[in-house]
């Protein structure tokens, strides 16, 4: 029997991460790299990737693959996967994190291309990897919801910026946890777990009003730390610490949900 500490362990697992070089990916990244995993980025081309890639150490750089392709377009998973497969072998962990919000200050949103990116692009790769992992009988299938999938961004918190949050993002963020439950079900029989986790704010550029806004109604009283409140648990979704769970949301939202 494996001690609890060894099932948090993904050594000889392959983890593909999708949106990798954006703000929450390399640290999604580094989580399931000193786990022991290798890892796949996948993201579009033409996107300057962090500068927390090239800060790794010698090891963790030699388990780190990077792929480019966009996840709205079924044909480029096809073809990326082919070369993933030789590259690092089949993929055991999927972590569907690209994802579109609104860049602040825009509030100028494209539903269709939203809809694409946050729905269609988790369902896309999920039907393309899990290919490997049904021949596989195993696998762990992570979506990156959203605070917003199940709340909508209460009244006055963006007003000081002249607009709201509009209501595509959140929608897209729900249908996200539909796809984990349909997915959950349909792929349990191979070995297959499928779950949401759903951040909270995370700390980042935001400005100051907002943070003081945002703060006030978290029971922690605090925005996530990307470098230490993420990683935990999405190794806990994508390891055999989870081996019982699937079909869930876990919010990682310092309690935001718990109001
Ligand atoms: N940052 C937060 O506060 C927060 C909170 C809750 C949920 N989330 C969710 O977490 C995920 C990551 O958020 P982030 O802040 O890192 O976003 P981000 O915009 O910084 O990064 C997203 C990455 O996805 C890539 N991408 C976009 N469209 C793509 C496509 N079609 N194909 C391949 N790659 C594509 C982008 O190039 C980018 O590198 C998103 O799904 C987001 O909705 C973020």
């Amino acid at each position: 029997m494996k001690s609890t500490l060894d099932q948090f362990k993904l050594n000889g697992r392959c983890a593909l991460v999708t949106g990798g070089y954006g703000n929450l990916g390399p640290y999604w990244t580094f989580s399931l790299l000193s786990a022991g995993a290798v890892v796949v980025i996948l993201n579009l081309p033409g996107v300057s990737m962090s500068t927390l890639y090239t800060s790794l150490n010698k090891n963790l750089k030699r388990q780190l693959f990077f792929f480019e392709a966009d996840v709205t377009n079924p044909t480029e998973l096809q073809e990326i996967h082919k070369k993933i497969l030789k590259k690092t072998g089949p993929v055991d962990i999927l972590v569907n994190n690209a994802g579109i919000d609104i860049p602040p200050g825009s509030y100028t949103v494209d539903s269709v291309r939203m809809w694409r990116v946050n729905v269609e692009g988790v369902v896309n790769c999920i039907e393309e990897f899990s290919r490997d992992m049904k021949k596989n009988k195993k696998g762990s299938i992570i979506n990156i919801g959203s605070l917003y999938m199940e709340r909508s961004p209460f009244g006055g918190l963006y007003t000081h910026l002249s607009a709201d949050k509009p209501w595509m993002y959140g929608s897209t963020k729900a249908a996200v946890g539909q796809v984990t439950r349909h997915f959950a079900t349909r792929l349990a029989k191979y070995g297959i777990r499928v779950n949401t986790l759903s951040p909270g704010g995370v700390m980042g550029n935001q400005d100051k009003e907002f943070i003081r806004k945002y703060s006030e109604r978290v029971p922690m009283n605090r925005l996530a730390d990307r470098a230490k409140d993420l990683g935990g648990p999405l190794v806990f979704l994508a390891s055999d610490a989870s081996s019982y769970i699937t079909g869930i949301n876990l919010p990682v939202d310092g309690g935001y949900t718990a109001w």
